[in-house]
């Protein structure tokens, strides 16, 4: 079967000249359909830069960075909207917008390039929301929710619009054991239902036991655990 993400040689640098700084080194991975897989490694070892390149957030120059048959290295804005309609993001910070509801919040995602009508968009986030085990807070604002019912928001707004592929970067961060460990249950329970493949960065080693497969960025470089 062919890898949903396979990365091929990926190098990265900031900056320039006299500055520049050599963040992913040769990176090489394949990652199939459906495979959860985690990445962990020490603060500054370019976890989260190779998790925006993947994500069609920022464009890398050297390498090879097929995700979902695209092409990402040198590529032009619009492949990497296509590859990015087809990802959802989960973020250590949630990015809630304070002034809307849970139910809101999650609709949104499905606002943009949808041809679904308002009623068929909250159904669909209503149902995420019960899924994640929020049923009963559908309209409570940010504010009003605990830290691992926002992340869990946050893992709906992922998943409502069926992507192909979740990217999280430290969701647990801001949660205690326990509702750390629930929230990337449920995201895991969700996407092996849907056949969604995951790629998670975390520092969290209580949570590592969801993975198919840990890997490691040390410096630049990735090595299997
Ligand atoms: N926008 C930027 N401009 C310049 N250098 C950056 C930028 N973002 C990150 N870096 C540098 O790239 C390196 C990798 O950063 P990155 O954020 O990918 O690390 P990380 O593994 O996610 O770390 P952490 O675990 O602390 O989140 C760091 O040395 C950082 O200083
Ligand atoms: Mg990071």
């Amino acid at each position: 079967m062919t890898a949903i993400i396979d990365v091929d040689r990926l190098s990265f640098s900031f900056g320039s000249g006299v500055l520049v700084q050599p963040v992913l080194k040769d990176v090489t991975i394949a990652i199939r359909q459906g495979e959860i897989v985690l990445i962990t490694g020490p603060s500054g070892s370019g976890k989260t830069t190779f998790l925006t390149i993947i994500g069609g957030l920022r464009q890398a120059f050297h390498g090879s960075v097929k995700v979902l048959d695209q092409q990402l290295v040198n590529s032009d804005e619009q492949v990497k909207i296509k590859v990015r309609q087809q990802i959802g993001y989960i973020f250590q910070q949630h990015n809630l917008l304070k002034s809307l509801t849970a139910l809101q919040n999650v609709s949104m995602t499905l606002e943009m390039g949808n041809t679904l009508t308002e009623q068929q968009r909250l159904e669909r986030s209503a149902q995420m929301l019960t899924a994640v085990g929020l049923g009963d807070r559908l309209h409570y604002k940010p504010d009003q929710l605990s830290a691992g019912q926002r992340q869990r928001v946050s893992i709906a707004r992922a998943l409502v619009g069926q992507p192909k592929i979740v990217l999280a970067d430290e969701p647990t961060a801001s949660l205690d054991k326990q509702s750390g460990y629930e929230a990337v249950s449920i995201l895991k329970q969700l996407a092996k239902e849907s056949q969604t493949t995951i790629l998670l960065v975390t520092h969290d080693y209580r949570i590592l036991d969801v993975a198919d497969r840990v890997v490691e960025l040390e410096d630049g470089v990735i090595k299997a655990v």
